[in-house]
């Protein structure tokens, strides 16, 4: 574990009661539910060492960061026929944003963003008997972990509320990039997005990211590297929507974040992270996460660069 304890309590202490400037999300009003002082950080590491601190063993809404699992999955299932229906490219713009769809005949220009997430959940539409059962498994075998579910409340909070997610989705499918029923598809996204999980449990979940001989208690091996380190290379490019540059050039590793304020980093061959505060900056992504990763990879002298 190196000194990473340390480092850790001692940035956590640093930040605990600093002036936050950001806003936890409302536009999923089940979101908003949340108390916005929660502030957790826990790491895995690749020899099975783990350290946690704060709110670590709280679960939240993980939203986007379940985006890294469908693709997994969907990689899986068709492998690199997956790039002819979604791009991986940095985009740019929001996370939900609708703009570039158009001069790209619907095809999303990432897996992280809103309109990739979708078509990646509409790829597993195609290939799995019952998609949510069947996701949910799934991620359940990864981590060996049982207890992981999606939220009712917040999964019905965002089919009420999701009108930009329901235009991409219609956008993309008047393309003949999304083959299954439309309203099908965002319930399975819905629902995807709104998988719980604690710091502890997301950073034990992406250790497939970190660790190339990481087996599940099946001895399954979920990736093959050159796999993972696709998936590693799209985190790094596009896992912060238009702050993506922002977050390589701050912290220097992997990520993803998500709307409930959970934000995962990876150092591939070392370890998972995760930081958890529901205050968001203009961007959507976790205020405090972003500024304790940076210090994290400052003070340890340690990201892939
Ligand atoms: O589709 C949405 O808008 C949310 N369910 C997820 C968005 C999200 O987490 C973007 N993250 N920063």
């Amino acid at each position: 574990m190196k000194n990473y304890k340390k480092i850790i309590t001692n940035i956590y202490k640093d930040l605990k009661s600093i002036d936050d400037p950001g806003k936890v999300a409302n536009y999923i009003p089940e979101l908003a539910n949340v108390d916005e002082n929660n502030f957790g950080i826990h790491i895995s590491t690749i020899n099975n060492e783990g350290f946690g601190i704060g709110d670590a063993n709280k679960k939240f809404s993980i939203q986007s960061i379940s985006k890294i699992l469908t693709l997994t999955l969907a990689y899986k299932l068709i492998g690199e026929n997956i790039w002819n229906r979604v791009d991986v490219e940095p985009s740019g713009n929001p996370f939900n944003s609708l703009l570039q769809l158009e001069a790209d005949f619907g095809k999303p220009r990432n897996p992280f963003i809103n309109a990739g997430a979708i078509v990646v959940c509409d790829i597993l539409m195609s290939h799995l008997k019952n998609p949510k059962e069947d996701f949910l498994t799934f991620c359940r075998n990864i981590s060996n972990n049982s207890s992981l579910n999606y939220s009712e409340k917040v999964a019905q909070s965002e089919k009420k509320s999701g009108f930009r997610n329901i235009a991409l989705c219609n956008f993309i499918k008047s393309f003949g990039n999304i083959k299954n029923d439309v309203d099908a598809v965002l319930d399975f996204y819905f629902y995807t997005c709104s998988l719980e999980m604690s710091c502890k449990e997301l950073s034990e979940i992406f250790l497939y990211l970190a660790d190339e001989t990481y087996t599940n208690n099946k001895n399954e091996n979920i990736l093959t590297t050159s796999e993972a380190k696709r998936i590693n290379a799209i985190m790094l490019t596009c896992g912060f929507y238009d702050e993506s540059g922002e977050f390589a050039f701050r912290v220097g590793l992997p990520g993803k974040s998500g709307v409930g304020g959970g934000i995962i980093a990876v150092h591939p061959n070392e370890f998972c992270i995760t930081v958890w505060s529901p205050k968001l900056n203009p961007k959507g992504n976790s205020y405090k996460g972003m500024l304790f990763l940076e210090k994290f990879t400052t003070n340890t002298e340690n990201s892939i660069f």
